[in-house]
């Protein structure tokens, strides 16, 4: 029976936890999940759409593997995610070699679409939902290190920033069951898991409201803050992460809640996308920069060992160089510890699209987003520079990739952590000092063995 399927990942760290969900749709229905793409039957691509290259890598990719199509005739390639949602069957016309597109919310119809492929079908799902959240589907965590793990806790996105095509690819914003969110997370910790990552597009705004009829209004309402302290009290041992946060809606209450608990930890990702007030606006984020400046006020009062990392967008529409100096200035006030720094890439269907020019041209991108880039550079070494001395709890999560005998962890901070393996195993605390730093990582020694 040919039932063998291989999953390769693109894009967001929410596109690898779907790919988990898929996993264990699959595995319910009898097909097994392949490490070796040369043993599949089945090759599923989960893709991301979110700029145009992400796009090209995929289309290249396809194109690879029509030698592997050769040699192996009956494999059929199938295509997941935001790619999926965005092209529909277009893009099994213009691909001759994909047979099967699935948008992100029609996952649950992959056996059965994967029991059609066989007679030659071309088949494509791309429904959108208001209510999927896949909420009782345990992930299959089949590529992991058995320490950290994503729990998805809602998904879709209804901000409609300007330049952005999520809303489109994952529909309308909708909250997970707080006490499934809960239940994975404990038996993640019970299976050995040290530390899950709660996922969404914008987490603060999770909200979950149990059907009417059951208690009382009030104690039903949970938010992101109630969802985070619920998890934390699942062991002070299990480290709580999260992502991505939106400017706008990043409340105090949260951070009062980080500040309560150890184990969750000091790591808050705000995207900013541009330091300019008029980009914003364009950009439809709804905050300004002096918002954006009190937001990390607040952190830094809350949380003042918390490090803070962002997303910006060199070259939106109409970007002037007094524009790109704002975001400039706003790198050298926040100091961000990391950025995911991209060139602005007009997606079709956006309200940039729609609306505004694409008017800057790429050279111009280019050395914008090289600016922001050695800035960044500068301030992660400055910053990890005044890590030397420090001791911090590392939860390892592996060997080191230059040498056996190393570990690397992270700290509360998401900062990683190389030192001299000693008799630690991955999977453990340790506390380490820092003594060395480069831009992106910190070198230490052990101090405690607890
Ligand atoms: N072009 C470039 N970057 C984009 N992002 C989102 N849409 C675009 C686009 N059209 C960036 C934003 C977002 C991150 C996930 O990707 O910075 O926060
Ligand atoms: Fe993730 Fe957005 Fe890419 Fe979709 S388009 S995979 S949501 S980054």
């Amino acid at each position: 029976m040919k039932n063998k399927v291989y999953i390769e990942t693109y894009g967001c760290q929410m596109n690898f936890a779907d790919s988990e969900i898929v996993g264990a749709i699959l595995t319910k229905e009898g097909y097994g999940i392949v490490s070796d793409i040369n043993e599949a039957d089945f090759i599923l691509i989960n893709t991301c759409a979110i700029r145009d290259n992400a796009e090209q890598r995929i289309r290249k990719r396809l194109r690879e593997l029509k030698a592997l199509q050769r040699q192996r005739q009956w494999v059929r390639i199938g295509i997941l995610g935001c790619m999926a949602e965005r092209l529909q069957k277009q893009l099994m016309e213009e691909e001759d070699n994909v047979s099967f597109i699935v948008g992100p919310d029609a996952y649950r119809k992959l056996p059965e679409m994967l029991g059609h492929i066989k007679d030659g079908e071309k088949l494509a799902e791309t429904l959108l939902s208001e209510v999927e959240t896949y909420a009782d589907i345990e992930p299959v965590r089949y590529d992991t290190n058995g320490i950290t793990a994503y729990i998805s806790i809602m998904r879709g996105c209804q901000n409609y920033c300007a330049y952005c095509v999520v809303p489109y690819t994952r529909g309308r914003e909708r909250s997970r069951d707080p006490e499934t969110i809960v239940g994975e997370a404990r038996d993640l910790f019970e299976k050995g898991y040290r530390e899950v990552t709660l996922l969404g597009q914008n987490v603060n705004s999770y909200r979950w409201k149990a059907e009417s009829g059951k208690q009382e209004a009030e104690s039903e309402f949970v938010g992101f803050p109630q969802l985070m302290a619920m998890v934390a009290e699942v062991s002070p041992l299990l480290r709580v992460r999260f992502a991505t946060s939106h400017p706008k809606d990043l409340s105090d209450e949260l951070l009062q809640v980080m500040a309560r608990y150890d184990n969750i930890c000091k790591c808050i990702h705000l995207p900013v996308q541009s330091g300019s007030e008029r980009m914003l606006k364009l950009m439809n984020r709804r905050y300004t920069p002096e918002w954006y400046l009190n937001r990390i006020d607040a952190i830094r009062r809350y949380l003042p060992t918390c490090s803070i990392t962002t997303d910006v967008i060199a070259g939106f529409c109409s970007e002037t160089e007094e524009d790109h100096q704002a975001t400039l200035e706003m790198f050298r006030k926040v100091r961000y510890d990391y950025a995911y720094m991209f060139k602005f890439s007009m997606r079709p269907n956006t309200y940039a699209a729609k609306h505004l020019q694409d008017d800057i041209p790429d050279d111009v991108k280019t050395r914008r987003l090289e600016e922001i880039i050695a800035l960044q550079g500068e301030i992660a070494l400055e910053n990890n520079k005044k890590e030397i001395g420090k001791t911090y709890e590392v939860l390892i999560e592996g060997v080191s990739h230059r040498s056996e005998q190393q570990l690397f962890g992270r700290n509360s901070q998401n900062k990683v952590i190389v030192f001299d393996r000693g008799s630690l195993e991955p999977g453990q605390y340790a506390m380490i000092r820092v003594t060395r730093c480069t831009s992106a990582t910190l070198i230490g020694e052990v101090v405690d063995n607890k």
